[in-house]
C-alpha cells in the first residue's frame, strides 16, 4: 500500500519544504532487505563494539564473532576515514552498577553524529532479576537501566536507524547461538520496523545455519490468513529463507490464496480455522506432502471494530472466534509433543498479537481482549516445546500497511503513522522477517516471547 504523504514529503520540492517549515514529520526511508541479496551487506559500514570496563571479556568474544561474519569491526570510536558508523554494539552483560554505563554511553553518543543512514544500535545485556532473586540491587538496577537507555536512544535515533536490546538469562553465553541469531537480525534490514525492542534470549538452545541465507532449508510452515496482507508476505519471506510453505485460507480467498502460493511452489489449502478440525486437516495435508510440518503461523485475523457501548455480542463473538479461540483449539494439536517437527527440524508456534493487546485501544475491546489473549497463551506455552528444541512466541506489529488498515479513516491513519519513533508504517514484509527469524534454528532459545514490529509506537511500551 502506498504512503502518499511519505512520498511527497520524502521528495525534494514544495511539499517537502512545506513540511519542514510546519515541524511535519519527514519519515526516512528505512534499510530494508535486497530480495536480490538478503544479508549482503549486513551493516551499512563499520562495526563500532564498546562496552563497560567490566564487559570487555565478552565484547572481545562479540567481536570475534562480528569478524567471522567478515564485518569491519572496530573497538576505537575514531571512525576510518570519510567512513559512517553502520552499527554500534555496546556490550553490558557484566555491567555492575548503572553508574558504569556512563563511559560506554558517553562514546555511544560521540559516535551518534557519524552514524550511516540506517545504521543500528545492539546492546548485548542480562535480564533484571526478579523479586525472589539474590542478585544485588545495583547490578539489578544497572540491568533494568539498560532497557530505559536503549529504549530512549531509539527515540534519538534519525535517518531511519534503530536502537534494540538482546537481554541474555544470567547463564546464557554471548557466544549461543540466539544470541549471535538475534544480534544478526537487530544487525541486519531484516530488523527495519523494529526499534526500542529488547528481545530475551531465556537458554542456549537454537543452532547456527549452516547457510545464513537460507537457514529454513528442509523446513515445513503452514501461514493462516495467507492470501493477502501479512500472511502472504510471511509466506515468501519463509519460503526465500528456504521452506516449504502451506497457506490457508477461507474458501471466498481461494483465488488470491492460489495466485500467492503458486508464487512460491508452496501448497493452498482452502479452509476456516474456526473449523473444529482444522489442525488435523493443516497436519494431513502437510504430513502427506512432505512427511512433517514445522512451523506454525497463526496469522489469520479479522477487525470488528466497535465501541464497547455500541458493540453487538455478534461482532464481540466472531471475532474471538477466528483471532483467539481457533489459534488455542489448533495448539491443543499441534502443541502437543511429537506433533511438529521432525529428527532435523524444531517445532515452531508463532503468533499474530498486536500492540492493541498490549496497550489496549479505543474501539478495540473485543480485538485486545484477543490479542493480549493470544500473548497470554503464547507465555502460558512457553517450555512446551523445549524436549524437541521448540519453541512457542509472539510478534505484535504495530500500524502495518495493509487492506486492513486502509479500512481506517485517513486522519486516525495517519496519526497512528507518526507515533511511532520511525514516524511511518511498516510494511507486511517487515511482520514477515520478525517471524522468519523466529522461525529459524538460530531463534532456538527464545522461547515464550513477545517481540514487537512497530517502529516504536509511544503506546504499550
Ligand atoms: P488482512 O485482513 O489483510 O488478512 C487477514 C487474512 O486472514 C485474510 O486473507 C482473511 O481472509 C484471512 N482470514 C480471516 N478469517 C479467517 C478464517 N476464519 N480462516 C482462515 N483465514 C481467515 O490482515 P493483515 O493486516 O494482513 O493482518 C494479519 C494479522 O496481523 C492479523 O492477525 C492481524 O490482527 C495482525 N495485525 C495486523 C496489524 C496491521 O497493522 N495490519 C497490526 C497488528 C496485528
Amino acid at each position: 500500500m502506498s504512503d502518499t504523504y511519505a512520498k511527497l514529503v520524502g521528495a525534494p520540492g514544495p511539499a517537502q519544504q512545506l513540511a519542514k517549515k510546519l515541524g511535519l514529520p519527514r519519515p526516512a526511508r528505512l534499510r530494508r532487505t535486497d530480495p536480490t541479496s538478503v544479508d549482503r551487506p549486513l551493516t551499512p559500514g563499520p562495526v563500532l563494539v564498546l562496552s563497560d570496563a567490566a564487559s570487555t571479556a565478552d565484547a572481545d568474544t562479540v567481536a570475534e564473532g562480528l569478524l567471522a561474519w567478515d564485518l569491519d569491526v572496530h573497538r576505537d570510536v575514531r571512525l576510518p576515514d570519510h567512513a559512517r558508523w553502520g552499527a554500534v554494539v555496546l556490550v553490558l552483560t557484566e555491567l555492575p552498577h548503572p553508574a558504569a554505563l556512563s563511559a560506554p554511553a558517553m562514546q555511544l553518543g560521540s559516535v551518534l553524529r557519524s552514524l550511516a543512514p540506517g545504521a543500528r544500535v545492539v546492546a548485548l545485556s542480562r535480564r533484571a532479576p526478579g523479586p525472589d532473586t539474590t542478585t544485588a540491587p545495583a547490578v539489578a538496577a544497572a540491568r533494568a537501566g539498560v532497557d530505559g537507555f536503549v529504549r530512549s536512544v531509539a527515540k534519538e535515533l534519525r535517518n531511519g536507524a534503530t536502537a534494540n536490546g538482546v537481554v541474555l538469562a544470567d547463564d546464557v553465553d554471548v557466544r549461543a547461538p540466539s544470541v549471535r541469531g538475534a544480534l544478526r537480525f537487530f544487525l541486519s534490514a531484516r530488523s527495519a520496523f523494529v526499534d526500542g525492542q529488547l528481545l530475551p534470549v531465556v537458554s542456549g538452545a537454537g543452532s547456527e545455519p549452516a547457510d545464513w541465507a537460507r537457514p529454513l532449508a528442509g523446513v515445513v510452515a503452514v501461514v493462516t490468513g495467507a492470501a493477502r496482507g501479512i500472511g502472504a508476505e510471511v509466506v515468501r519471506v519463509l519460503a526465500r529463507d528456504g521452506a516449504h510453505v502451506l497457506g490457508v485460507d477461507v474458501p471466498a480467498a481461494g483465488e488470491s490464496l492460489t495466485s500467492v502460493m503458486n508464487e512460491v511452489h508452496g501448497v493452498a489449502l482452502q479452509l476456516d480455522i474456526t473449523a473444529e478440525d482444522a489442525a488435523a486437516h493443516i497436519l494431513d495435508v502437510a504430513r502427506s506432502r512432505y512427511g512433517h510440518l514445522d512451523v506454525v503461523v497463526h496469522n489469520a485475523g479479522i477487525l470488528r471494530d466497535k465501541l464497547l457501548a455500541n458493540m453487538s455480542a455478534e461482532k464481540f463473538d466472531d471475532l474471538t472466534a477466528v483471532n483467539v479461540t481457533a489459534p488455542l483449539r489448533m495448539n491443543e494439536t499441534f502443541a502437543r509433543p511429537g506433533v511438529l517437527g521432525s529428527p532435523s527440524t524444531a517445532p515452531r508456534i508463532i503468533s499474530l498479537a498486536s500492540t492493541s493487546g498490549i496497550a489496549g485501544n479505543r474501539g478495540q475491546t473485543n480485538y485486545a481482549n484477543a490479542k493480549a489473549g493470544l500473548i497470554g497463551m503464547t507465555r502460558a506455552l512457553a517450555g512446551s516445546l523445549t524436549d524437541a528444541g521448540g519453541t512457542v512466541n509472539a510478534v505484535a506489529p504495530g500500524f502495518i500497511e495493509t487492506e486492513m488498515t486502509a479500512s481506517v479513516p485517513p486522519v486516525p491513519r495517519q496519526v497512528m503513522r507518526w507515533a511511532s519513533s520511525l514516524q511511518q508504517g511498516g510494511r507486511p514484509v517487515d511482520v514477515a522477517e520478525a517471524i522468519t527469524f523466529l522461525a529459524s534454528p538460530q531463534a532456538g532459545g527464545i522461547d515464550g516471547q513477545v517481540l514487537r514490529v512497530c517502529g516504536q509506537l509511544q503506546t504499550g511500551q
